[in-house]
């Protein structure tokens, strides 16, 4: 998503769905290529997502003026690229945060698409995208260079795969149930791990039968 939309050292990207296994990973891999994220979440994630990296956290919950939000996380520094996974209602506003002030941007705005957490149907006027040359990415995956990066960073532990609770295989039904009470405030990855490797991969990470 980042090297679709050519976000470089320097700049700002803001990151929706900023918690989940694809966000945590976008907020550090920001940072190896010397950008800035910040972070578009709900509430109680905030201590988590800046320990992860990012500059500032805006709780998508408690804003109506997306522009004004930003910029007030920003101290009014343009956001130069948006990372959306979550789609819906809010890539609209988003975008507006990139086109509200295109005097004080130094790069036509960037929006790099992969998922639709919050819907899968977004009403936007052509006209905005077009007049403020709005260049838009969708991205399912990289190249083969891109992947060997990645597992360089990840080996080197630049990169850390952020693993919020484990399930064995055979208790998928409950790692479901889990997964869809998003009331609880996880971060990262829910994973599955065979029973046979349970004692040695998962065990530590077991989540608590109170919350399942
Ligand atoms: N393009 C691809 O190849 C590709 C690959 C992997 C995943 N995906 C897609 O990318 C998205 C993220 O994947 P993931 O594995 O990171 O999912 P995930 O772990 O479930 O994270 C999604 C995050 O989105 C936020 N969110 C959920 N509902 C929302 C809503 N209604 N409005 C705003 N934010 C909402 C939540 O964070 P907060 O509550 O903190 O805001 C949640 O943690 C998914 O849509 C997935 O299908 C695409």
């Amino acid at each position: 998503m980042l090297n679709a939309a050519n976000v470089g050292p320097g700049e700002h990207v803001l990151v929706t769905g900023a918690s989940g296994g694809v966000g945590t990973a976008l907020i550090q891999l920001c940072r190896l290529l010397g950008a800035v994220p910040h972070a578009v979440s709900s509430p109680g994630k905030m201590e988590a997502l800046t320990a992860l990296g990012a500059e500032t956290v805006i709780d998508r919950t408690d804003v109506t003026d997306w522009p004004a939000a930003v910029a007030e996380a920003t101290g009014g520094r343009a956001i130069d690229a948006v990372m959306d996974l979550v789609g819906g209602p809010l890539t609209n506003p988003l975008i507006d945060v990139m086109t509200q002030r295109m005097s004080a941007r130094r790069s036509y705005p960037r929006l790099s698409i992969a998922g639709a957490s919050a819907g899968n149907v977004t009403k936007i006027l052509w006209t905005k995208i077009y007049l403020n040359q709005v260049q838009i990415f969708g991205v399912s995956h990289g190249t083969r260079a891109e992947a060997q990066r990645l597992v360089g960073w990840i080996r080197d532990g630049a990169l850390q795969p952020v693993l919020h609770r484990a399930f064995r295989l055979s208790d998928i039904h409950r790692a479901e149930r889990y997964f869809m009470n998003r009331d609880l405030d996880f971060v990262g990855k829910i994973v599955l791990v065979p029973d046979a490797q349970w004692e040695q991969h998962g065990a530590r990470f077991a989540a608590p039968e109170a919350l399942s």
